[in-house]
Order: C-alpha cells, then sequence, then structure tokens
C-alpha cells in the first residue's frame, strides 16, 4: 500500500486563547497538507487539542463547571479558528476521547509489566507552569534568588512525591544513535545541535505520572487508581493513537513514521527525547522529520497575555481575510527562525506581493484581453525568443517553488512565486502590447496576451496551498474549473477561446490599515500604561506628583496594579500547624511544620516570633503562599510564605479564614 503522507501539529493546550503562534503552525501543516494532496498523494493530516492537566482542573473549577463540561466548550474556539481559516484537517483529536486515553492505558500497562515504567519515590523543582519537575542543577536562578523553570521562566517550587516512571535513560543510546544516523530527523540544523546537546548530557527517568488527590484530571493509571499520567505522556502518544496505533494495523502502517511533525522551538525536548524514546520503547521508529519552527514577536515585543499584545487570530481573520492572513504569515518569516509580527508589516506584505505584483497581472492580463481580444483566452501563436525566455525562467522559478515548499521553506517558495508574478509583469513591459495594438499587430498581440495570461495561471496554481479561495477565483477568471500541477512547467495550459472575467481587483491595494485593526492597536497602546508612555520628563513629572500627594494630610494609598494573570499565578492555600518551634539561629523566627493538602509535610520560616509563641500556633489554620521560591533564612529552608495583618508597630494578626476549611484549600 502507498505511504500516506502524515503530518501533524502539536495538540494545543485548549485552555489557551489560540494566537498567531498556534495559527502560524496549522495554517503551515495545512499549507503542505494541500501541496501534497495537489500533487496527487493521500494525505493525513492532525490537529487536536491537549485536555488534561492541573490547569484545565483549575480553570473548569473556578468556572464552576465539570472539567469535561469546560473543555468541550472551550475546544470550539480552536475547532470555529481552523475553519475560518480553511484549514483542512483530516482529523482533530482530543486527548479526552476515548480512542485515545484507551490505548494510552494499554501502552503504560505493556510497559510496566515489561518493566519499563517503575514506582519510585522523588524530590524536586516542580514547574506547575510547565507540570513538570526538573532538577537542581536544571533551573534558574532569578536575580532576587527565586528558582524559575527553564522552559517557562515562571517560578518552581521543592516538592516531594512517590511516582511512576518511564525507564527514558534505557532507550538513550538508541536515541543517539538514531539521531547520528539520520540526519533529518530533527530540522533545522540549529534545533539539531540544540539536541544533540542536550543528547551528550546523561538522560534521566521521566516521570510520567501525578497522584490523582493532587491532579484528578488525567488518564487514569490502569493498575493503580492513585494515579493518572502525566500530560505529556499522555498527549504525545496521540500522534499514533490518531492514525489507529493498536486499532486499526494497516492504517497505522500506511501512515507512521510520520512525514513531519510541526512543533514550535519551544517543545524541542518534549517532542525529540521524550517522544523518541518513547517510540523506541514501543519498537516504532520516530518520525521521518520533527521541525521545530521559531517564534513571533508582536510589534516588537513577546506576545504575553499581561502585556496585553496577543494577536488574536479571528481579529485578522475579519480584517484581512482568511487567505491573506496565511498568506503573509507563512512569507513574513523563515519557517526556521523567529520573527516580528506587525501590522504595519502586514501591510507592507500584503501590497508589495499580493496587490502590486500578482493582483496587477491578472488585472492587466485580463483587462488587455478584454479591450483588444474580446475577453477570451488568445491562441499562442508564433513563439519568439520573449517566450522561450519567459518560459525558461518560470520553469526554473516552478521548480525552486517546490523544492523550497518540499523543504518546509515556505517564505522562499512565496518568494519564487512573487518572481514568477514579477517575470509576468516584466515581460508585458517589454512585449508592450498597447504599442503591438496601435501597430495593428494583432497575432503578435495576442500571443503576449496569451502568454501573460499562462503566467497568471502558474501563478493561480501555486497560490492554491496559501491562498486557497484567492486562487479559485483567480483560476476562475482565467476559465479553469479544476487546477492541476501537472503541465505546470509548460505555458500552454489555458482552453484557447475560454471566456476570461474581469471582476474586482483580487487583492485590493490596503492604503490604510482596517479600522479595527486602527482600533485595537490604539486599545493596545493605551494598555501599554500611562507612565510607560511618558517620555523621562513627563515620568518625572508624574513622581513628583505622587511625592507631592504623599506629603499632604490625608494622602490615598497608591499600588501598582497587576493583571488578573498575575494574582493568579499565586497559590494562596490554608495550611494547618502540624508543629512550631523557636528558629536556632534568630530570634524573630519560628519554624513551622505545616500541613498544606499535601503528602509530606511543608516547613515554612516565618518572621512572627515577637507576637506568637510556638505552641499557640500549633493545630491553627492560617493562609500560605505556596509558590513562592523556596529560601533559606538563617540556615533553614522555607517552602512558603504566612500570611498576616501587620501595621507600622508590626504583625497584628495572622490571617485565616472566617469558617474551618480543609487544609489544601485554595484561596482566590
Ligand atoms: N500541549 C502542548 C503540546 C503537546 S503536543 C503532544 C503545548 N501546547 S501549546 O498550546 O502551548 O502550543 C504550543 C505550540 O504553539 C508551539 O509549539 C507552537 O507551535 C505554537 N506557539 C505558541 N506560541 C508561539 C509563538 N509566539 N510563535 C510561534 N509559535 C508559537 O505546548
Amino acid at each position: 500500500m502507498a505511504k500516506t503522507f502524515y503530518i501533524s501539529t502539536p495538540l494545543y493546550y485548549v485552555n489557551d486563547v489560540p494566537h498567531i503562534g498556534h495559527t502560524y503552525t496549522t495554517v503551515a501543516a495545512d499549507v503542505m497538507a494541500r501541496y501534497q494532496r495537489a500533487k496527487g498523494r493521500k494525505v493525513h493530516f492532525l490537529t487536536g487539542t491537549d485536555e488534561h492537566g492541573q490547569k484545565v482542573f483549575r480553570k473548569a473549577t473556578e468556572r464552576g463547571l465539570t472539567p469535561q463540561v469546560h473543555v468541550d466548550e472551550l475546544v470550539q474556539r480552536f475547532q470555529k479558528l481552523w475553519e475560518r481559516l480553511d484549514c483542512t484537517h483530516d482529523d482533530f483529536i482530543r486527548t479526552t476521547e476515548k480512542r485515545h486515553t484507551d490505548v494510552v492505558q494499554e501502552v503504560l500497562r505493556e510497559l510496566f509489566e515489561r518493566g519499563d515504567i517503575y514506582k519510585e519515590s522523588y524530590a524536586g523543582w516542580y514547574s506547575t507552569s510547565a507540570e513538570r519537575f526538573w532538577t537542581e542543577k536544571d533551573v534558574l536562578v532569578a536575580e532576587d534568588g527565586t528558582k524559575l523553570c527553564p522552559d517557562t521562566q515562571q517560578p518552581v517550587e521543592w516538592l516531594e512525591e512517590t511516582n511512576y516512571w518511564f525507564r527514558m535513560s534505557k532507550y538513550a543510546d538508541k536515541l543517539r544513535t538514531w539521531t547520528a544516523e539520520n540526519a533529518d530527523w530533527i530540522r533545522p540544523e540549529t534545533r539539531k545541535n540544540e539536541l544533540m546537546g542536550t543528547l551528550k548530557k546523561d538522560i534521566a527517568d521521566l516521570c510520567i505520572t501525578r497522584p490523582k488527590e493532587r491532579l484528578p484530571w488525567g488518564i487514569p493509571v490502569p493498575w493503580d487508581s492513585d494515579y493518572v499520567t502525566y500530560v505529556w505522556f499522555d498527549a504525545l502518544l496521540n500522534y499514533i493513537t490518531a492514525i489507529g496505533y493498536r486499532r486499526d494495523d494497516e492504517r497505522f502502517a500506511a501512515c507512521w513514521p510520520a512525514d513531519f511533525q510541526l512543533i514550535g522551538k519551544d517543545i524541542l525536548t518534549t517532542h525529540t527525547v521524550y517522544w523518541g524514546t518513547m517510540l523506541l520503547a514501543l519498537g516504532l521508529d520516530p518520525a521521518d522529520c520533527i521541525y521545530a519552527h521559531g517564534w513571533w514577536t508582536v510589534e516588537g515585543r513577546k506576545m504575553s497575555k499581561s502585556v496585553g499584545n496577543v494577536v488574536d487570530p479571528n481579529l485578522l481573520v475579519d480584517a484581512y481575510g482568511a487567505d491573506s492572513v496565511r498568506y503573509v504569515l507563512m512569507a513574513e518569516k523563515s519557517f526556521g527562525g523567529d520573527g516580528d509580527f506587525s501590522h504595519k508589516g502586514f501591510q507592507l506584505r500584503y501590497n508589495a506581493d499580493l496587490a502590486n505584483v500578482m493582483g496587477n497581472l491578472l488585472h492587466r492580463g485580463v483587462a488587455m484581453s478584454e479591450k483588444w481580444l474580446g475577453g477570451v483566452v488568445a491562441p499562442l501563436g508564433v513563439i519568439t525568443n520573449a517566450e522561450s525566455e519567459l518560459q525558461a525562467e518560470i520553469s526554473e522559478l516552478t521548480s525552486a517553488y517546490d523544492t523550497h515548499l518540499n523543504a518546509l521553506a515556505y517564505n522562499s517558495a512565496l518568494e519564487s512565486l512573487v518572481n514568477i508574478g514579477k517575470a509576468g509583469n516584466k515581460y508585458l513591459d517589454s512585449e508592450k502590447p498597447w504599442a503591438l495594438n496601435k501597430a495593428g499587430d494583432q497575432a503578435r498581440l495576442a500571443t503576449v496576451m496569451r502568454h501573460t495570461l499562462e503566467v497568471c495561471r502558474v501563478v493561480g496554481v501555486l497560490l492554491a496551498p496559501f491562498c486557497p479561495n484567492k486562487s479559485q477565483e483567480l483560476l476562475g477568471r482565467l476559465g479553469i474549473s479544476a487546477p492541476t500541477l501537472q503541465d505546470l512547467g509548460e505555458l500552454s495550459g489555458l482552453q484557447q477561446g475560454a471566456s476570461l472575467t474581469h471582476g474586482d481587483p483580487l487583492f485590493p491595494r490596503m492604503d490604510e490599515l482596517p479600522a479595527t485593526i486602527a482600533a485595537a492597536l490604539e486599545t493596545a497602546a493605551a494598555a501599554a500604561g500611562p507612565l510607560k508612555s511618558l517620555g523621562s520628563s513627563g515620568a518625572a513629572k508624574a513622581e513628583k506628583k505622587a511625592k507631592k500627594s504623599k506629603s499632604s494630610t490625608k494622602a490615598e494609598p497608591t499600588f501598582e496594579t497587576i493583571s488578573f494573570e498575575d494574582f493568579a499565578k499565586v497559590e494562596i492555600r490554608v495550611v494547618q500547624v502540624l508543629s512550631a518551634a523557636q528558629h536556632p539561629d534568630a530570634d524573630r523566627l519560628l519554624v513551622l511544620q505545616v500541613n498544606a493538602g499535601e503528602e509530606t509535610p511543608r516547613t515554612i520560616v516565618a518572621g512572627i516570633a515577637s507576637k506568637y509563641s510556638p505552641e499557640e500556633l500549633v493545630g491553627k489554620k492560617l493562609l500560605g503562599v505556596l509558590n513562592l521560591a523556596p529560601r533559606k533564612l538563617r540556615g533553614v529552608m522555607s517552602q512558603g510564605m504566612l500570611l498576616a495583618a501587620s501595621g507600622s508597630k508590626g504583625i497584628l494578626s495572622m490571617a485565616s479564614t472566617l469558617v474551618d476549611v480543609a487544609p489544601g484549600s485554595r484561596i482566590s
């Protein structure tokens, strides 16, 4: 059976609001899927959503919904967006689907039974944001001493628990050999080098479960109901559960190994080290190529909710149309590198390529044929050097487009396409059909117009994977209903005598930004904050004003505001004091053992000895911040901070809840 061309995107976190980063990967996969289909390949294009984990559970609880109802609602944001962007995925997998969870459980059991999964206790730095543990040497240390997750740069917390582990170390050498022997496995080169660096170091075993009491929203470990699988082990398997692994051998064999697994550079390790060893443990080859593309910044800044510059792709589709969004995203930066998205850049790219070159060529070709040749496709006539040269140039550019696209060099493929349009315009300029018309040379005029329209046809066909709607419209205006990549190299594919349609400009010039975009930019600028937009003298004035108000008799306290997202990062929980003692080296400090609803008690060092004796605190339920980076206070490691009301004379009262609630309850 012929191999199916299989391409996948990552499964996006269902909690996330879709942004241009997600859009970029999915559109890139769609362009490739469409191109391969046009070449006659059977294609399987997979995307979907990652729906388990702590964050999903927490968000659902906050909304008062069951996690399933919550994800069923949120998944639609992705599904609708892909529909609006004309993405042609053959399957959309959700990690909460039975077809996935059943097979994940089967895989877990098999690996456990053969000893590749084992149970052990572990203490390490846990990153809630990345939902994984890190070792001491992995974590980053911020200037203020806070330990940070190397992936997300968010604080990590010290955690000890018993879990199940996948013997990743056992397959590390196999993976090293695989990487050495399969030159194209990881691309681009920069990412391959990054992986080689990782593989030079020791590869530890991988923690693949979470205790159910801490993470109730996951796939249960089939032989131990106290545990669920950890998100990555669950999610990565989607790439094979979706294509019939252990359920439909024929389909699976036709699709796997995948031709391309597209990911962002942020998830390289999980897709190479974790996913690679998981596959090797299952006796399967890794994909032919994992391509880790670069990242987008927006208007020069890292895209982030707190900066408020996350670009909503729906807004882009509303303002610019799906085809233009697809085109500009793929044209604006090289796939492997990073790039900046700006609306000004969008407008420039759109005008330069789509309006001025491709749209203009079509307009000229059809308008002149209408004016002088009855609005039909003229005969080819006698070919001169000019046509032979044009033919040679178009053939070369067409094959460059193919080479680039096969290598996922989307922007270079589009450069070749724009050059095809430019070659058509140049040909028209140098052959001067207006002069031929004036001179009454109808035969030569027909040849020139026909060849111009033939170039439009090539543009239309090669535009199809990127701009499917505009391509269809363009080709329709030339009288083509079923475009084909075959005989693209020959400038003779049009039907002589077919009627041409002029219509409105295919890509009208964009002289101003659409009103909705201009308004969104204004709002974003305002949200960037008045102090930031003031110059230094403005800032100085503002500071003076603040000082003045402080010295007045009844100054209102002024606070720096934080975003809701920032607040939501703070883990405040009810903790019960199990024991308390004076700090051995500091009079002001007490060392408390507290139950924070976790498997093992935490140690918290608090500067409250002047107000409270150790005895009176035992049994009290207080409020503690649990995700502050652990730090040593006079030699004793503190794993959190207790909250207290304080006044000018120090601590007034420890903070607690109005009614008795269980340790571990979250304050939000
Ligand atoms: N759920 C995991 C993936 C599991 S795959 C089995 C995940 N999801 S995610 O929602 O965070 O999506 C990550 C992907 O979004 C990146 O790999 C990349 O494809 C895309 N991008 C997210 N932000 C991006 C940019 N700023 N720029 C470009 N793409 C980025 O990780």
